[in-house]
């Protein structure tokens, strides 16, 4: 009895610990365009599209736009206005830089530069809020990691060379255990596990293992080096083949307490493990990811 009432007390301390931390987690800046800011993009609308579908918006969070006084600004506005880039009446116009906006709220925002021909020519930003900032981030570091490689652009052929997909797995920490999800068109491309060698001199002989259906779900079951390309005419050359280093096991961290009940305290009496939670980890390399895939992306316009 004495004991049960002591684990319900760290319960209670543990969920409240919990709450708090959320809290603060809880509250994401959002720098649009990272370091390019806001501004009419070189590469078009497309800039922010992508740079929207790397983020994950919760209510609470704050979207900052960087930007130079005077010559541009940054007005919310509705749906019909942002698609026909209306900058008559719009819902709020902000002409200083950082200009803040809290996401209070679910649903889509729209936001367009009003400066002559600016929203036209790309400088506008649609984002859906989906999501109350929810129990699922503070337990994400236990378990093993989901990473979907490349994000929501997959795997493909990219458009800056395999510095796309170096870029990408640049300052993620892969564990044994993790896993990686190829996502990619059926028939179109595929994934080939291989050697260095084959790796680096883009042959095709000697694949350690092919996946051919998306999405490729492939369990690091090994530490050290593993390397991937497909077996796709040139595409290998033209930079699709990623190459991670992984590291010991992702469940090193030993339970803190409780040695004898495996957890019963929580108000989750479903699955045992954790659903794998990337956007959280993954989160804080998207501003570096982003800037590259810009430059990837002017590249490809100029
Ligand atoms: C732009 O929006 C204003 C205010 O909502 C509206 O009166 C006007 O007709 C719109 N202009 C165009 C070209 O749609
Ligand atoms: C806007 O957000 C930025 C970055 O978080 C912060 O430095 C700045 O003080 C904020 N400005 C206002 C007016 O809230
Ligand atoms: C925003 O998210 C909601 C719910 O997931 C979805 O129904 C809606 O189509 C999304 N809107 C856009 C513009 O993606
Ligand atoms: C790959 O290329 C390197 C030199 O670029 C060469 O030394 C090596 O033998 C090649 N390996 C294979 C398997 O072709
Ligand atoms: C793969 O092909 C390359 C050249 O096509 C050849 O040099 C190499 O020896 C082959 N490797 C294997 C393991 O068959
Ligand atoms: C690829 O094919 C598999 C097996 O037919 C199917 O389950 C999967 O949904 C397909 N994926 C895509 C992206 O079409
Ligand atoms: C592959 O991973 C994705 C993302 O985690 C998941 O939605 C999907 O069900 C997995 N598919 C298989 C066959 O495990
Ligand atoms: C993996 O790590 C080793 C040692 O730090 C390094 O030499 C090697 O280049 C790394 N490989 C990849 C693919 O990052």
């Amino acid at each position: 009895m004495a004991s049960t009432r002591g684990l319900n007390r760290a319960a209670i301390l543990a969920i409240a610990v919990a709450a708090i931390l959320q809290l603060t987690a809880a509250q994401t800046t959002h720098t649009v365009g990272d370091a390019l800011g806001w501004l009419v993009p070189p590469g078009g609308a497309v800039t922010y599209t992508v740079w929207a579908e790397l983020q994950t918006f919760t209510v609470g969070d704050i979207l900052v736009f960087n930007f130079g006084d005077g010559d541009q600004d940054v007005a919310k506005v509705t749906k019909e206005a942002f698609k026909t880039c209306n900058s008559t009446d719009p819902i709020s116009l902000k002409t200083k830089s950082p200009a803040n906006f809290t996401l209070d709220t679910i649903g889509e925002y729209y936001f367009i530069g009003t400066k002559d021909e600016h929203c036209k020519l790309g400088q506008k930003l649609a984002i859906n809020v989906t999501s109350y900032p929810g129990p699922s981030p503070s337990p994400a570091p236990k378990g093993p990691s989901t990473y979907t490689v490349g994000e929501a652009l997959g795997w493909f052929v990219p458009p800056g060379g395999s510095f796309f997909y170096e870029t990408w797995a640049y300052d993620k920490s892969f564990k044994v255990g993790d896993t990686l999800v190829f996502n990619f068109i059926n028939g179109t491309q595929d994934v080939a596990v291989v050697t260095e060698s084959v790796y680096k001199n883009c042959t095709k002989n000697n694949t350690i293992a092919i996946y051919t259906t998306s999405p490729a779900n492939i369990t690091l079951e090994t530490a050290g080096e593993h390397f991937f390309t497909t077996t796709y005419d040139r595409h290998c050359k033209l930079g699709q083949k990623l190459a991670i280093n992984v590291t010991g096991s992702s469940t090193t961290s030993p339970p803190p307490s409780s040695p004898s009940s495996p957890s019963t305290f929580g108000p989750s009496a479903g699955g045992p493990a954790a659903p794998p939670i990337s956007s959280a980890p993954s989160r804080f390399f998207h501003g570096c990811f982003f800037t590259s895939l810009l430059i990837a992306i002017t590249f490809f316009h100029y």
